[in-house]
């Protein structure tokens, strides 16, 4: 059965695979990054970021030797910025213990920062052809649906059945069952066994096994070993208890033009969006007399005030509701915070201009509705 199973994935993946970019070249580093990115991001967001930084940091000694500033900058509106400080702060441990060689085990690359159960597993099977399931949602999914799996798809007892599931299909070896011709390049994509039924999973719970749409099991390798599908039941699965709902925070944010140039502050190096720069931001709901009042407090001399259309940004675990003001600060009284590179300063307030923010100063998403009206 799983020599079947295997066969009728694999031809559908030979057959439908997605041309990705990190497909074409399984250099370790390069599946690294890839998977890194690909945590909580979308695979038609990461194509374009992925690009940026193999173009500016191209291997494991670059991005170890880059200022941290750069690979912010690199990972601007990616969202999820520790997911780069600890790719950065592994690339140094690379460099600096293992030659600049990853190290090619699950095991041993579970011991670098940020690499969890399933990165360990992406690359281990990618990039070094080890037989590791790289479980995320998608697979859960697969799973449940050809299991029919009754209770809650996000518990570890799930992940672990889901892993049982799939592990036998990276173990083929017998002839006919499609594993021998894996170890090789189609279509420009690099193949091996494991990371091969990985990625054919992964594309099956992308683009067929669909996740908030009807699944189009006409399309689907598995179609008729599908349990939820003979049961009629595809969209009941996976069952997934109810989500406490996100708490929303309400926050005023404040856009200071002082000349040519726009108030950002450092974010403090721990908790949410730690170290990024940011604009000024403060809890609550201010009105114009209460914006004013906060400029000033930051050191600002308010001249003028204008109401900006509200916004909202969703996080993971909460959700800002933010009102925002445009502040026109008077250029000629003294602000002495002017001076973005002082250590001194790095968790307060400081003055940037466009090409600044725009090519050097990583700003995160929650305020792009914000900043955009000014770039
Ligand atoms: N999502 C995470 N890793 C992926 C990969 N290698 N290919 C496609 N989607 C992915």
């Amino acid at each position: 059965m799983d020599n079947i199973l295997r066969q009728k994935l694999l031809d559908w993946y030979r057959r439908n695979a997605r041309a990705l970019p990190w497909r074409a070249d399984v250099s370790p580093y390069n599946v690294w990054l890839s998977e890194i990115m690909l945590q909580q991001t979308r695979v038609e967001t990461v194509i374009g970021y992925y690009a940026r930084f193999l173009e500016a940091l191209p291997d494991v000694q670059s991005l170890a030797d880059a200022p941290e500033e750069t690979c912010l900058k690199l990972w601007e509106g990616l969202g999820y910025y520790s997911r780069v400080r600890n790719m950065q702060k592994a690339a140094r441990i690379v460099t600096s213990k293992f030659g600049g060689r990853l190290p090619e085990t699950k095991k041993e690359l579970l011991r670098l920062p940020g690499i969890g159960d399933y990165t360990a597993s992406a690359i281990a099977s990618i990039a070094f052809a080890e037989p590791a399931v790289a479980l995320d949602g998608n697979l859960l999914r697969v799973f449940a649906r050809m299991t029919a799996y009754e209770q809650d798809a996000r518990s570890n007892e799930a992940k672990e059945l889901a892993r049982a599931f799939f592990s036998p299909l990276m173990n083929g070896n017998a002839p006919g069952d499609g594993a021998e011709r894996m170890s090789e390049t189609q279509n420009g994509q690099a193949f091996n066994l494991p990371g091969s039924v990985n990625q054919a999973l992964m594309d099956l719970g992308a683009t067929v096994c669909l996740a908030n749409a009807a699944p189009v099991c006409e399309l689907c390798p598995w179609r008729d070993d599908c349990e939820a599908r003979r049961q009629g039941k595809t969209e009941q699965f996976p069952i997934k208890t109810e989500k406490k709902p996100r708490p929303v925070e309400n926050r005023t944010v404040l856009v200071i033009l002082r000349g040519e140039n726009i108030a950002l502050r450092r974010r403090p190096r721990k908790g949410l969006l730690a170290g990024l720069n940011e604009l000024p931001n403060t809890a609550g709901i201010l009105d114009e007399a209460g914006a004013v009042r906060f400029a000033k407090e930051l050191g600002f001399s308010p001249l003028r005030v204008k109401r900006l259309p509200p916004a909202k940004h969703v996080f993971t675990h909460r959700e800002w509701h933010m009102a925002g003001y445009e502040i026109r600060a008077d250029e000629l009284s003294p602000f002495p915070a002017d001076c973005a590179c002082d250590e001194g300063l790095r968790s307060s307030v400081f003055l940037a201009d466009k090409k600044e923010i725009r090519e050097r100063f990583a700003v995160p998403s929650a305020f792009s509705a914000f900043l955009s009206l000014y770039l």
